[in-house]
């Protein structure tokens, strides 16, 4: 049976909100091909012979996703997603009772659960950082928590899912690498429409996923783990992709990032991302993230101007994240009714909420997340829709 080529493709991704324009030639063109060529490679010669095949592609992979984020080819693992890649680096740090973590009252809720486990399991303390009057994490506030001493490690999420702030890693890196601590970013959100430079950041560890602005396939994410740290980063997990058993009851793990990685892998999924990583570096993370913050703040100034809707979005930098509220309306039925004028958007809640003891807590908010292939006319599809609702 002949599987015709793609001429046209619709986005595959989720978890940030696109556009319906089917029909319209989008940057995932090339990513789907690649996907869909290694599977009917597979479909032809088998599994195994179809990944010998792709082996140096494969290899490329690695090189790419250390070009986007100035790190080395050894320094970087492939695995299912970001939230994998985060929980491998999370977990393989061992505390010790009464160790602190820091973190971003925005938190995704997931590396929020791991916390909690953290706590239960190794009697560390868990502290959200404060906000800023930005709604960023508190610089000074960080360096009075850095100062008291016993932080293991600071977790932050660079771009949270929710309300458009962009957290300020790189001076974040400098004060934890000053104290001594441990910094892990999860950049799921941010790579793919900021330029990310590990170095500059200075993080020890970087999770990051394939689906969302770099707009590679669903199931693939990578993690980022420095030279200087991964020998003192006994992965939660082994198998033999990570590890060798070299004799009777003895093994030797990986010396490099690759040793968070599992053996059995999606291969057409992880070609799919370099072809993803490939075309965000063509197209330049600059660029890139010029376009998205001048869609998003076109789509603000757009939103601010309709009756009764409040965009919800903080922070002194900001994102291609853009969430807002309209009164009288919940945050599902906007989502409802703009999918029925064929726009996706999702409905968020805010983590900063968990954290936050105050009885006022941040509302349900529309996230709208635009993209640098988005176009103006999309937008005021959106804005029109909004208005009408
Ligand atoms: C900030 C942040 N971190 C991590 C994740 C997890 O990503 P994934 O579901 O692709 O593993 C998300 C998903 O929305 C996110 O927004």
């Amino acid at each position: 049976m002949d599987v015709p080529r793609l001429r046209a493709v619709t986005p595959g991704c989720t978890g940030t909100a696109y556009f319906d324009n089917a029909g319209a030639a989008l940057p995932t063109e090339r990513v789907t091909q690649t996907v869909i060529d290694h599977l009917l490679l597979e479909r032809r010669v088998g599994g195994y012979a179809a990944a010998d095949q792709a082996e140096a592609r494969l290899e490329e992979v690695y090189s790419s996703a250390a070009r986007l984020l100035n790190a080395r080819p050894d320094e970087i693992a492939l695995v299912e997603n970001a939230t994998r890649a985060w929980d491998m680096a999370f977990y393989a740090v061992q505390f010790r009772p009464g160790e602190r973590i820091l973190t971003s009252r925005s938190e995704y809720p997931s590396n929020g659960l791991a916390f909690l486990q953290a706590k239960k399991r190794y009697g560390v303390e868990v502290e959200p950082i404060p906000d800023d009057e930005h709604g960023q994490v508190c610089l000074d506030s960080l360096a009075r928590m850095l100062d008291r001493g016993g932080v293991r490690l600071v977790a932050v999420n660079h771009v949270p899912t929710y309300d458009g702030v962009v957290h300020p890693a790189a001076a974040i890196g400098e004060l934890a690498n000053r104290a001594g601590a441990l910094f892990l970013l999860d950049a799921c959100q941010s790579v793919g429409q900021i330029p990310l430079d590990v170095r500059r950041i200075g993080c020890h560890l970087l999770s990051a996923s394939g689906r969302k602005y770099l707009r590679g396939p669903r199931g693939t994410g990578f993690l980022y783990v420095s030279r200087e740290v991964v020998a003192g980063l006994e992965p939660p997990l082994l198998d033999l992709r990570a590890a060798t058993w070299t004799g009777h009851d003895e093994y030797r793990i990986r010396p490099d990032a690759r040793r968070f990685e599992t053996w059995e892998r999606n291969v057409a999924g992880v070609l799919g991302l370099g072809a993803a990583i490939d075309g965000a570096l063509d197209l330049g993370l600059e660029p890139i993230r010029q376009r998205v913050g001048r869609l998003a703040d076109r789509l603000r100034g757009g939103l601010g101007a309709i009756d009764g809707v409040v965009v919800q979005d903080r922070g002194a930098v900001r994102s291609g994240i853009v969430t807002f509220t309209r009164r009288g309306r919940s945050a599902q039925q906007l989502v409802d009714g703009l999918r029925a004028a064929g726009v996706t958007a999702a409905v968020s809640f805010p983590s900063r909420a968990r954290f936050d003891t105050r009885p006022a807590k941040p509302p349900e908010v529309v996230r709208a997340s635009v993209h640098y292939y988005n176009t103006e006319a999309e937008l005021d599809r959106l804005l029109d829709a909004v208005g009408e609702l």
